[in-house]
């Protein structure tokens, strides 16, 4: 049942494609039925036009009030400018578990049918932390930071999401033969909390060797743990197994908040098109339906989406189709 309730929560359509798969997915999930109120923020260059800051104090003080937030993707700039808007709020927030389950969908033909892979990304630290400073001229030095805390917590949420949904594999994903002292960290911390794991078989693969592993067969895996950067390249390499970027959704999760966003950026190639595809965004939203206690719109929406899918008509350009990001929605909506 549609719970009476209504969810004020935290918006940020971001830039690029995000306006235009954030306005689809706002109005299927207001098609339910389930009441939100949603406080809507710029972020990135957008904010700076406005508020002569990156991401605007009220920005901060609504997750914090709402411990929940949408988001779309936001542009980072390359080689210089503002640092990553996304990395920022993750880090404010600790939004230390990035959950990405690639999954496919019903009647969309893949590389490969039948993916069921979670991966599970550590979100705050590694070559994330920023830290990196010109030494003298020519010479940079960027650092990696992997603690003890991190590396446990992390290891903590791969296991007993594996516990708790019945996953039978974790596979901690590593350079430990080169970085032996950080990555070596990584893995001891994660065998350590394995331990209280016992019916969860625990692998370590070295990261070169799972991308071909990956490739070569993806039922191998379950669900894959890994650091920061792996689990960032790695995310965009199992979302091409069920059909790309414009299907993936994920999720940042921290003790205190949440933040629902897809695997993919801002996408300027397409922008402003009405052709990318709202999936993604969509899935994220299903997860934070999940996470509101808000399941029976969860479930369906996931069914009328999968209904779209299997009927074909209505499909974006990056799946085969031909219909724009609006007419998708227009076709949830009217599957729901
Ligand atoms: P991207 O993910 O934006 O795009 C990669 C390719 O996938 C492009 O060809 C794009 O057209 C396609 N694609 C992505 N999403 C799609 C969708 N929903 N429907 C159809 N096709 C889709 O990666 P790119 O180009 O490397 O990054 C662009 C910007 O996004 C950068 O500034 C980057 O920093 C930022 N970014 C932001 C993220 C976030 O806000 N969470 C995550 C990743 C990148």
């Amino acid at each position: 049942m549609t719970n009476t309730k209504t969810h004020k929560v935290t918006l940020i359509p971001g830039d690029g494609i995000g306006p235009e798969v954030t306005d689809a997915v706002v109005r299927i999930l207001e098609a339910t039925g389930v009441k939100f109120d949603w406080e809507r923020f710029a972020a990135g260059a957008k904010a700076f036009e406005k508020y002569k800051e990156y991401i605007p104090k009220e920005l901060y003080e609504s997750i914090e009030r709402n411990k929940l937030a949408l988001k779309g993707p936001v542009t980072t700039p390359v080689g210089g400018g503002f640092s990553s808007i996304n990395v920022t709020l993750r880090k404010k927030f600790e939004l230390y578990a990035n959950f990405r389950p690639i999954k496919n969908l019903p009647g969309l033909e893949t590389r490969y049918p039948n993916v069921d892979l979670i991966i599970i990304r550590e979100n705050t630290e590694g070559e994330y932390v920023g830290l990196e400073h010109e030494v003298v001229p020519g010479v940079v030095e960027s650092l990696k930071v992997i603690t003890e805390k991190g590396s446990t917590r992390i290891a903590k949420f791969a296991f007993e999401y594996a516990r708790k949904h019945g996953r039978k594999k974790i596979h901690a994903i590593h350079k430990a033969n080169i970085m032996k002292m950080s990555d070596g960290l990584f893995l001891k911390c994660a065998r350590e909390v394995g331990k209280g794991f016992p019916e969860i078989t625990y692998g370590e693969h070295i990261i070169d060797n799972t991308c071909m592993q990956l490739v070569l067969n993806p039922y191998q895996y379950d669900v894959l743990l890994l650091e920061n950067l792996y689990g960032d390249i790695v995310s965009d390499l199992c979302a091409a197994f069920v059909g790309g970027l414009g299907l993936v959704p994920g999720a940042n999760l921290g003790a205190e908040a949440a933040i629902f966003e897809a695997v993919h950026g801002s996408a300027p190639d397409i922008a402003g098109k009405d052709i990318a595809n709202p999936t993604a965004l969509l899935q994220s939203a299903v997860l934070m339906l999940r996470h509101m206690d808000e399941s029976a719109a969860a479930d369906r929406i996931q069914t009328a989406l999968e209904k779209v899918y299997e009927e074909k008509k209505s499909l974006t350009r990056d799946v085969g189709g031909t219909a724009g990001t609006k007419a998708f929605a227009d076709a949830v909506i009217a599957a729901l």
